[in-house]
């Protein structure tokens, strides 16, 4: 049995057995802690999916940086979350073409179909909405990407429910 929290919330318990995997990465530097903070944080943002305070203050105790310090790492790019995600990742482009083409319509329809806005995970912790610039398919705007998936020529936003079923 794992120690691993299993209910959607995302929460970390102290005792989660990916610490250990986080602590081999610290160790794998040996005694030369200095300058690494941001490459333990994208460790643990790979391995938790998002940088909480429980993981924030294990990472501070183990290489010696102030947990305030992290954090304004952690909240300052883009790359690192502080809030859980969810399963899939939603991205509307909002980028010129597509916001010209209807983008706006997209994104609504997205967010009233899910029930989140932009930011936001959904209660069920299948989905988190984003809203993204340019993803370089211009031609087929209004674009949106679930995952590595690119979904284009959405005017017509009465398609975007049954593509979002495919992720459920
Ligand atoms: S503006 Fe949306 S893909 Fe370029």
């Amino acid at each position: 049995m794992t120690d691993q929290c299993k209910c959607s919330c995302g929460c970390i318990k102290p005792n989660d057995p990916r610490f250990e995997e986080l602590q081999r990465y610290i160790d794998s530097f040996g005694d030369d802690n200095k300058g690494i903070a941001m490459r333990v944080l994208q460790e643990a943002q790979h391995i938790f999916g998002y940088l909480p305070l429980e993981v924030l203050k294990y990472i501070s105790e183990h290489i010696g940086v102030p947990v305030a310090e992290l954090y304004g790492v952690a909240t300052f790019y883009s790359q690192f979350s502080i809030t859980p995600k969810g399963k899939h990742r939603v991205s509307v482009c909002l980028g010129t073409a597509c916001y010209v083409r209807g983008a706006p319509k997209v994104l609504d329809k997205v967010c009233e179909e899910l029930k989140v806005k932009i930011g936001e995970t959904t209660a069920d912790g299948l989905f988190t909405l984003d809203a993204t610039r340019c993803l370089g398919c211009c031609g087929m705007a209004p674009v949106m990407m679930i995952d590595d998936d690119v979904y284009g020529k959405l005017e017509d936003v009465s398609v975007i429910p049954d593509i979002l079923k495919k992720y459920e």
